[in-house]
């Protein structure tokens, strides 16, 4: 049976509808942390024919249509030409698009790719960021346009505005679902919009509401949970966040991504297939699009996934080709007004198309195309197959009237191009961060009470990830993969160590990062921090050896615990994460274990659940539950109806309110290897 003390939820993580999953959530809830705001499910709208699409429902917008300016886009796209259209659609990296480009082409987007800071430079300051977003936005009002037309700037900010040095970063998606608390959601939104803006960046790709069941994923850290209630719960809260209205100074445009079933490839491979069938999509995968699109996202990006829905007998192939759901799904049946963009050269996995060609895209209906690199090449191609007529100018029309319908909601028209408000001080959000660590924290085990420890205790830290801001902080931090970081990258970080320090003392701390030459008996407890080193996308995805046991892939953290286990004190680890993994056998050997998922720059907010107040009583109580069940072995990497009980469910977490003790976890071996994933 799986263990469950705080909420008993008889169903497998990933089987529930929405519906379900709500009264779930909430009957956990009543013994727990406060349910996240659940809307009613959207009303269904009869097509009529068979065409498949009969069960999407309609999903209406806060942000709604305003005649006077869809009469104003309605004039300024008919005065435009083709080029000025097509560059309108087009988004280079910002690296591969000089000022005089976005003059020349008319360029509607621009990006920073997340290896992209100004001059290439990891380090660029808030200031250069600042004054290459103002000259790009200026560039844009330079363009011979009879109605000049604003540049929109997209950035990957999806743990806080993580690109820039001296961001605070929050904790990555799969920490934030633990919280189960869409009011803190929505601040996190608020303040990264706050990031954002104040570099002078407009458009942030997030959030990311894969609904991920396959923890072999590499993206799996980008996904709130496997509960699709959640996933929609905090799209929504997010993007209410971060948009508002659009009016303030601090409101940045939201993106939902990626459009749609990235969470659920077969066997979790990165931009694989989901043959998820018709129903699952919409129960499951779409849910975190209708919280968003209720919210009022004005950007939804595709995935580079593939849906093949084998049981209706219907291959939808590449999302990025699929007209059935970018246009007659997304835009015509739930009635998405905003735009859609491609992502990362998505187009050139489109059978028939490259990086600088592809039709068929568009005439699915994506709107802005991401093209890093090939942009030139693009437009000139896109230009001539318009005139062709291999897509029709009505396709054309279309997607650059959604570009600019965003573009005015959001205020670029409004007056001043430089789009950058608030100081370098907006890029701090500390305590909101270190808030979201401590809910975000998961107690798995805690015998004895081993946990809180006693200020003044004499603590012995181990473990190669206690002094890393970059094992903290995880992928897509001041670069792509994050994999390169020092603590040095962080300059307003704080590491799970310094935070030990603080709380008990400078002289009481001792550190051995892999255990050597100490004697673990000489102190109070030890503490032990291990875990996942940073990767993103594919790069994360368990291939090689196909398995989720954390110690076969990381065998330095066996290792270590097994040098200050069994010595009479209490050992306490703090795994930190990207995903639930297969870890009884460390757990066995730790008296207390914290999944601490990836927290980001504010390590002080471990360490806050850790120490008891100076009165000795528990300063803070864990409040973080499981927003995914947890492996019970080696190979659990799913929990489809063939995959077995997890050993935690969904909704466990302990906390010093409700001590419990946790026998010894039988250790399945694992000589055999996994099964190979399905492709
Ligand atoms: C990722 C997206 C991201 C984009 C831009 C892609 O590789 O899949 O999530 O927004 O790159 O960096
Ligand atoms: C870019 C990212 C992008 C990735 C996709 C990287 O080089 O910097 O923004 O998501 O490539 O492959």
């Amino acid at each position: 049976m799986p263990i469950s003390p705080n909420c008993v939820h008889a169903t497998p993580a990933f089987v529930f509808s929405a519906t379900i999953a709500a009264l779930l959530l909430s009957a956990c809830a009543a013994q727990g942390p406060a349910p996240p705001h659940v809307e009613a499910t959207p009303q269904t709208v009869a097509m009529g024919a068979d065409n498949g699409l009969a069960d999407w429902p309609h999903v209406s917008s806060s942000i709604v249509r305003d005649a006077a300016t869809e009469a104003r886009i309605e004039q300024i796209v008919a005065a435009m030409t083709l080029a000025q259209k097509v560059g309108q659609m087009t988004q280079p990296d910002v690296l591969e698009a000089t000022l005089d480009d976005v003059r020349r082409y008319y360029l509607g987007g621009i990006l920073n790719g997340a290896n992209s800071q100004p001059g290439g430079y990891k380090r660029a300051t808030f200031a250069q960021w600042r004054e290459q977003a103002a000259l790009y936005h200026a560039a844009a009002m330079q363009t011979d346009m009879a109605v000049k037309i604003p540049l929109l700037w997209g950035t990957d900010a999806v743990h806080g505005h993580g690109i820039v040095y001296g961001a605070t970063i929050f904790p990555h998606n799969v920490g934030l679902g633990a919280m189960h608390d869409a009011e803190l959601m929505r601040s996190i939104g608020a303040a990264v919009g706050a990031q954002v803006r104040a570099t002078g960046i407009d458009w942030v790709f997030a959030p990311t509401v894969a609904v991920a069941q396959d923890y072999r994923w590499g993206r799996s850290y980008e996904s709130y949970s496997s509960d699709p209630a959640l996933v929609r719960a905090y799209a929504s809260a997010f993007v209410a966040g971060m948009q508002g209205d659009l009016s303030k100074d601090t409101n940045a445009i939201a993106t939902a991504k990626h459009f749609l079933g990235d969470g659920g490839t077969a066997g979790g491979h990165d931009q694989g297939v989901n043959y998820a069938t018709h129903h699952e999509m919409i129960d499951v995968h779409a849910q975190g699009y209708f919280g968003a699109i209720a919210a009022g996202v004005q950007t939804v990006m595709v995935s580079y996934s593939s849906w093949n829905d084998a049981a209706d007998g219907r291959n939808y192939g590449k999302m990025h080709g699929a007209r059935a759901l970018i246009t007659d799904v997304l835009k015509k049946q739930i009635g998405f007004d905003g735009f859609v963009v491609s992502d990362w050269n998505g187009v050139a996995q489109v059978p028939g198309c490259a990086r600088e060609s592809c039709p068929r895209a568009i005439n699915a209906g994506i709107d802005m195309v991401m093209v890093p690199e090939k942009w030139k090449l693009f437009i000139a191609n896109t230009i001539r197959q318009v005139e062709n007529g291999a897509i029709p100018m009505a396709r054309i029309d279309d997607a650059v009237t959604r570009i600019l319908r965003v573009k005015m909601r959001a205020g670029l028209f409004d007056g001043n191009p430089d789009r950058a408000r608030g100081d370098e001080n907006s890029l701090l959000a500390r305590d909101l961060a270190r808030r979201a660590v401590r809910e975000s924290l998961v107690l798995l085990k805690n015998n004895d009470d081993a946990l809180p420890l006693k200020r003044g205790a004499r603590v012995l830290v181990v473990g190669k990830s206690a002094d890393s801001l970059r094992n903290q902080s995880g992928g897509w931090s001041l670069s792509w993969q994050g994999f390169k970081n020092t603590n040095a990258d962080f300059p307003a970080g704080d590491t799970i160590l310094a935070g030990i320090r603080e709380a008990v003392g400078e002289a009481n701390v001792v550190f051995r990062e892999q255990g050597n030459d100490v004697d673990p008996r000489a102190f109070d407890a030890i503490v032990a921090v291990i875990g996942e080193l940073p990767s993103a996308e594919m790069k994360g995805d368990v291939m090689s050896i196909n398995s989720i046991a954390e110690s076969r892939r990381y065998p330095e953290d066996l290792a270590v615990l097994r040098k200050v286990a069994g010595r009479g004190k209490p050992v306490i680890t703090v795994l930190l994460s990207g995903r639930p993994l297969y870890a009884s056998d460390l757990i066995n050997l730790s008296d207390a274990f914290v999944a601490a998922w990836l927290p980001g720059t504010e390590g002080k907010g471990v360490a806050d659940l850790l120490f008891a107040g100076a009165d000795g009583t528990p300063a803070h109580d864990f409040r973080g539950t499981l927003a995914f069940a947890w492996p019970r072995g080696p190979c659990q990497s799913s929990f489809g109806p063939n995959d077995g009980d997890p050993l935690f469910v969904p909704g466990y977490g302990l906390s010093y309110r409700q001590p419990q003790n946790l026998g010894a976890l039988p250790t399945p071996t694992k000589a055999s290897g996994c099964p190979t994933r399905p492709n």
